[in-house]
């Protein structure tokens, strides 16, 4: 069979904040599962993704801070990048669309739309702010709504009645920058005349299948006409208008942040030192091309790209766009602008990514929004992950360390039970691929699930235990069907929690994962070794996610008590509290204490020992390296038995606690002052 070639792309995340689980459950983990499954089948597979850097919402973060746009897209795009990392979401390429290379590419594709005349250029009313010279992008216009009279709605949209607004329908209109009155004035931009390829587009979309999400948005815009779309801005944040008569205009976000899939994959390939791969993946019809988005990029990928895709001639169009629905948090709607979210990175201070990958993708919004709750999390790491899978493994481990050394006894004559289990396990390879193939990552966790279920009822049905004093075939018979079933486990579950796949396989004896059509006719031989047991999935208790769901109770009804303010001190006193910057070299759990963590810290040279209560809010590993603050000169005192000799500051809100850090990168030892 000639191995299929496929990109893979996930949408480019906004550098204008952090991630969280929304993002995750949608457009990301459904398409690394995706990509690892195909790996692991030897597919010719890119898995590209990177930041979107460009749009208004950067500058209006960058304005908010006093801070520029690059300064923006730096932070966001460094804690996004790791964030997947951590969460094992696994790209071949990260890029930004600020890179040079996208740039390029991006202006490429409109000089030759240009050149070739399939853009058309309008003049048209824009709000212009006097007093800053500039144009304003519709959403730093503010003012009353003519339909509705609310006082709140935007340039081109009331949020209240839902209506589209046009330039100057807008009653009493005011700059949000400043206050002022802005003035309509004429201004000319390039538009993709989306119409008049929709014809082209329709047959296009009709001969493929879609999801019924993707088919329901585009035919409706379809129906409601395509119409003339604008491909660029009156803005000083984004790509450069590649005309001489295009000053102080930049392409539209939507126009050049599709096109970084392309020039994300240019940088991949010349990272690998073969700068014209990239062809094989764009150019060559045979590439089939899965977009990873969520509901509410629908038309940017289905057809505003495609269509840019066609007209530049050459370029493949996408084969399958799975298009996600959303994810609400303890049944409430993530809202970042409330800061009601869970945010990754907070996530991975304090757990392993696998249970998160799990929960997420047995519960994925596939077709229908669905929710996220702490206990869910709790019962599928505690109930599914350890008591099944984690339990199987384990009394599979435990029996054969403790009476076979470790070895693997070898089977011999088979009972029906070993047949009827071998079966089911040999037909999980085709079962799990089909779902893979088609991502339905729910049935494909329900199925793995039920292959750990059945895998625990045959160890229980043959009692090996019995077995061991009255039939010893039987006993090493279904040790072995054991083993082979666990190292068959630990290949199917790699794509979706690739962390514990990994853990497991040395357990196995394995260096790496089976060959997933080997599977069908699994076979280990006697007197295979296996590795050291180890626990796969610890349990997740319920202090950890009670203080997570405070945490979340907390910010959908932020609520402080005002505490009355201590005593005046005066200046010496402050000055008698040394406050130092100090960097984490070291931290570890105190045994059986479980809310203390014990750190070491260097302060310029000087190193101390803290115990430090933070041991709900963050893990061991998660501070080494961190740069904290300290009171450097308070009396060593004995916490549990262990010498504390200085205090970390940290804000607390209930039982949880925030560390201070310093603003920026600072070496150890510096005095707050
Ligand atoms: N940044 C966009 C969002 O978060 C997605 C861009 S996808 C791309 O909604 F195709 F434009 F890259
Ligand atoms: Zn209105």
């Amino acid at each position: 069979m000639k191995t299929k070639r496929i990109l893979v792309t996930s949408a480019l995340p906004y550098a204008n904040g952090p991630l969280h689980l929304g993002h995750i459950a949608g457009a990301y983990l459904p398409a690394d599962i995706y990509v690892r499954y195909q790996r692991l089948i030897g597919s010719d597979i890119v898995y590209i993704c990177g930041s979107d850097e460009h749009g208004v919402p950067i500058t209006v973060t960058a304005d908010k801070e006093g801070i520029a746009p690059q300064d923006v897209v730096d932070r966001f795009h460094g804690m996004n990048k790791s964030s997947f990392e951590d969460l094992g979401i696994s790209f071949d390429n990260y890029s930004r669309t600020t890179l040079p290379i996208h740039h390029e590419t991006a202006r490429e594709f409109f000089t030759k739309l240009h050149n070739e005349g399939h853009l058309i250029v309008k003049e048209s009313e824009q709000y212009f702010s006097e007093s800053a010279q500039k144009f304003l992008p519709d959403r730093y216009v503010e003012g009353q709504c003519p339909h509705c009279q609310d006082e709140g709605a935007r340039g081109d949209q009331c949020d209240n009645c839902g209506k589209w607004l046009e330039p100057g329908e807008l009653l009493k209109p005011r700059s949000k920058m400043d206050g002022s009155v802005p003035v309509l004035k004429n201004t000319r931009h390039w538009y993709l005349p989306m119409g008049s390829f929709s014809k082209e587009w329709k047959e296009w979309f009709d001969s493929h299948e879609w999801p019924q999400n993707v088919r329901n948005y585009c035919l409706g815009w379809y129906k409601e006409g395509l119409g003339d779309r604008p491909i660029t801005r009156d803005l000083n944040w984004g790509i450069d208008v590649p005309l001489e008569d295009a000053n102080g205009k930049v392409l539209y976000v939507w126009f050049d942040a599709p096109i970084g899939y392309i020039s994300s994959t240019k940088e991949w390939a010349q990272n690998k030192g073969q700068p014209e791969k990239w062809k094989e993946y764009w150019l060559d019809q045979e590439t089939e091309l899965v977009h990873f988005i969520g509901k509410d990029n629908i038309v940017f990928h289905a057809i505003l790209f495609p269509m840019m895709l066609k007209e530049m001639g050459g370029y493949i169009r996408p084969t399958a766009i799975p298009a996600n629905e959303y994810l609400t948090i303890e049944g409430r709607k993530i809202s970042t602008s409330r800061n009601y979210a869970i945010w990754v990175k907070d996530y991975l201070q304090i757990f392993e990514p696998d249970p998160l990958r799990f929960t997420l993708a047995a519960n994925a919004p596939e077709t229908k929004d669905t929710d996220f709750s702490w206990k869910q999390l709790q019962s599928r790491n505690n109930d599914e992950l350890a008591d099944i899978l984690g339990n199987f493994i384990n009394r599979t481990m435990t029996f054969i360390h403790k009476y076979y050394d470790g070895i693997v006894p070898g089977k011999h004559a088979l009972s029906d039970m070993d047949r009827e289990m071998l079966a089911v396990l040999h037909d999980a390879p085709d079962t799990m691929a089909a779902l893979f193939e088609s991502f339905q990552v729910r049935k494909a966790v329900k199925a793995f699930m039920d292959i750990c279920r059945s895998a625990n009822k045959y160890f229980n049905d043959k009692a090996p235990w019995e077995a061991r004093k009255n039939d010893l075939e039987s006993c090493a018979t279904t040790l072995t069907i054991c083993v082979e079933i666990a190292q068959a486990l630990a290949t199917l579950m790699s794509p979706i929690v690739p962390f514990s796949s990994e853990k497991l396989l040395p357990m196995l004896g394995l260096t790496k994962p089976l060959d997933w059509n080997a599977i069908k006719s699994s076979d280990v031989k006697k007197g295979h070794k296996l590795g050291a047991p180890g626990i796969l999935f610890p349990k997740i208790e319920d202090d950890v996610i009670q203080i997570e769901i405070e945490k979340l109770k907390a910010m959908a009804e932020p609520k402080i008590e005002f505490e009355a303010i201590a005593d005046t001190i005066d200046f010496d006193q402050f000055k008698a509290v040394d406050l130092r910057t100090a960097k984490v070299i070291h931290a570890e759990k105190i045994k059986k204490a479980n809310k203390l963590l014990r750190l070491e810290v260097d302060i310029a040279g000087e190193k101390r020992q803290i115990v430090a209560g933070i041991a709900r809010s963050y893990k061991p590993e998660a501070l080494i390296g961190k740069t904290i603050l300290v009171v450097a000169n308070l009396a060593t005192v004995k916490i549990r038995g262990v010498e504390s000799q200085g205090m970390v500051l940290a804000l607390a809100t209930g039982d949880n606690f925030t560390l201070l850090t310093p603003d920026g990168d600072m070496p150890s030892g510096i005095r707050v002052e």
